[in-house]
């Protein structure tokens, strides 16, 4: 090797070098930097390092019964619903009666207009005042009203007749 392509190579050898160098150093900064954003820590400050275990590994969400919330229910929190407090006489779920089936058509805001929507007060007070009674037998049996036609038993005939009042039932529940 000559003396010249020596010189060359330390030339490019120490060019490459300090780029390294500044990198590493530039890195050292974003990396600091990223640290101090999201958990407010500064570089060899162990004043505010945050050692509480149980915070640092709470889980983000938690699944809540309804009716035994408490004030700690976080957004991430899935809350469901307690289905012991919807079941008809025979020990039959209207609630999930109600969302396996009738959910499809009283279920949906935009069908407002054609079918009486579960949580409509105004829809569901007139048909209330009927008694109750008479609601199992349009549900069982099904109707036309005014507004178009109940299928009987919400079209599934396999559902017993205590299954339909049990959801019948929720969705009196649901009208306040
Ligand atoms: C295919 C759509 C559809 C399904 C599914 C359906 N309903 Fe209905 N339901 C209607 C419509 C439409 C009416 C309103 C009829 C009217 O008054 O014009 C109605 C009315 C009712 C009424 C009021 C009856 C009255 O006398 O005013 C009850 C109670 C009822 N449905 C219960 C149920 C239950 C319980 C289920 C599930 C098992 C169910 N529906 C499923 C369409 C449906």
């Amino acid at each position: 090797m000559s003396q010249e392509q020596d010189k060359i190579f330390f030339k490019n050898f120490s060019l490459t070098l300090t780029f390294i160098a500044a990198m590493m150093i530039a890195f050292y900064f974003v990396a600091n930097a990223a640290v101090q954003s999201k958990f407010g820590l500064v570089a060899g400050d162990t004043t505010t390092v945050n050692t509480n275990v149980a915070e640092l590994t709470e889980p983000v969400g938690r699944v809540v019964i309804a009716g035994e919330e408490s004030e700690s229910v976080a957004a991430e929190d899935v809350v469901v619903a307690d289905v012991s407090t919807a079941e008809g006489t025979d020990g039959s779920n209207g609630e999930s009666v109600y969302n396996g089936l009738c959910v499809n058509c009283h279920g949906i805001a935009a069908l407002a207009a054609m079918i009486p929507q579960t949580g409509d007060t105004a829809a569901w007070g007139p048909r209330i005042g009927k008694g109750v009674d008479v609601l199992y037998g349009n549900a069982i049996n099904g109707y036309t009203g005014e507004l178009g036609m109940m299928p009987a038993k919400g079209g599934n005939p396999a559902l017993s007749d205590e299954e339909v009042k049990a959801a019948v039932d929720y969705i009196v529940g649901q009208v306040k």
